[in-house]
């Protein structure tokens, strides 16, 4: 089992390039299902999510390849339409294939997604949108059998703006008959990413990004080349390590738009930001607490961040209060961090970050792929030596850390 051996107190300063996003990826390689034909998909980032998708598709019949941080995906004889269980439960968000195979196939077979890394994730607002679109779905030995004769245009209301399902339906609706509306859509950037991919390919999609969004059902897609966004949660995570260093650097291909509720909170929180076109340069010599993050769907403060952002506060003068409403139990890093001589309570989904002066290194394990992201933070500004385990939970979502901090002046080593 790989780890991450860390050596605190080093500040990070330079210039990183951050990589494309984890959640625009995912949904858009399930996207290359709907063409007939070929998809060039650039700014793929190198990570083990992105390598679980491709098996994916691989078994559904597609071939594909990566070339550096290009992705070639050619869709034309895809026959399967079963998901095999071990890759369901390898990748919970393997769930937006299902809407992406049912327009390509009419039927999916597929279990249900596995694990409980952030307590329960039900999936039951992904399935009444599609048997509002006209899927018949059954349940049988953990398996979810899915069938539909034809697919028809729908109103549907979310009761919460979900990712995935908001994913899903676009997904199960881009050449249904008639038109889809979607009312209380998530917001997210990297659903407006996927209905740019989608309309490059020839779909009529409109309202990505706003709470509504319209789709006209078209008879065919296809092939088309795109440039996935920056990942918001990756320029989350190094801007945090920076000033938890008390570093100085520049983050170039980032899109600071996506990151306005964060900065926001970097900046109550001491830490100098500058937003440029496409880059950020953060510097930070004095860190204090902000008075809360609550975590929210889109624009509000990332529940993927959360994490990252709780290791700031643990060396911020002062006192800081998380309350995590998006996920059950996601405040897992807390333990790890406590090894580390954080002083974090909590009581429920709140938790009250005490910040101390120095950190000390110690023994910890990765949790989640975002409290991972924290760990690495929490190591890098500690004193002394960290070893993080687990690390399969960061190579899900974070390319090459060890690289790309190391460029910072982080000493860090990977060590099998
Ligand atoms: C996506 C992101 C993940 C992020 C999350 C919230 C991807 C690949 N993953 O996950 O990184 O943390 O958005 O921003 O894009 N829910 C239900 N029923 C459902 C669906 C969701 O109750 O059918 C609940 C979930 O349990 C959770 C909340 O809604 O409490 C948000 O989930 P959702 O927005 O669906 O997150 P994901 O799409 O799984």
């Amino acid at each position: 089992m790989s780890k991450l051996l860390i050596e605190g107190g080093h500040p990070l300063c330079g210039v990183l390039k951050i990589q494309g996003a984890k959640n625009s990826i995912l949904p858009i390689m399930a996207a290359t299902l709907v063409a007939q034909g070929e998809c060039v998909i650039e700014n793929c980032p190198d990570i083990s999510d992105t390598h679980t998708a491709l098996e994916i598709l691989k078994t559904l019949g597609a071939q594909v390849k990566m070339f550096g941080d290009k992705v070639w995906v050619d869709c034309t004889n895809v026959i399967d339409y079963e998901i095999p269980d071990a890759l369901m439960r390898k990748m919970r968000s393997s769930i937006i294939f299902l809407g992406a195979v049912l327009t390509r196939r009419k039927k999916a077979l597929l279990s249900f997604p596995g694990g409980c890394e952030l307590g329960p994730r039900p999936i039951d607002l992904h399935l009444a949108a599609l048997e509002k679109l006209g899927v018949h779905i059954s349940e049988e030995h953990g398996y979810l059998r899915c069938e539909a004769a034809r697919l028809k245009g729908a109103e549907i209301h979310l009761s919460f703006p979900s990712v995935g399902a908001t994913e899903n339906i676009m997904l199960a609706s881009v050449q249904a008959e008639g038109r889809t509306v979607i009312e209380n859509a998530a917001r997210e950037p990297e659903i407006e990413d996927l209905q740019n991919f989608l309309n490059a390919m020839g779909a009529d999609i409109r309202g990505a990004g706003s709470s509504t969004i319209v789709i006209r059902g078209v008879e065919s897609l296809h092939s088309v080349q795109h440039r996935v966004i920056p990942d918001r949660i990756v320029t989350a995570t190094y801007i945090c390590a920076v000033a938890a260093t008390r570093g100085n650097a520049l983050l170039k291909n980032v899109e600071p738009k996506h990151l306005s509720s964060v900065l926001s909170v970097l900046r109550e929180a001491g830490c100098e930001i500058q937003e440029f076109d496409d880059m950020i340069s953060v510097a930070c010599d004095r860190l204090q607490a902000v008075r809360l993050v609550r975590t929210m769907p889109y624009p509000g403060f990332p529940t993927d961040a959360q994490a990252p952002f709780m290791s700031l506060m643990c060396v911020a003068s002062g006192s800081t209060v998380f309350v995590e409403t998006m996920f059950e139990n996601r405040f897992k890093h807390i333990a790890e961090l406590q090894r580390m001589g954080a002083k974090i309570t909590t009581e429920g989904r709140v938790a009250v970050v005490e910040g101390v002066r120095r950190l000390s290194g110690a023994s910890v394990d990765a949790t989640d792929l975002r409290g991972g992201g924290a760990l690495l933070i929490a190591a890098l500004a500690a004193e002394g030596e960290t070893q993080i385990g687990r690390i399969e939970h960061i190579d899900r979502g974070y390319a090459a850390p060890e690289q790309v901090l190391g460029e910072l002046g982080a000493k860090i080593v990977r060590i099998e």
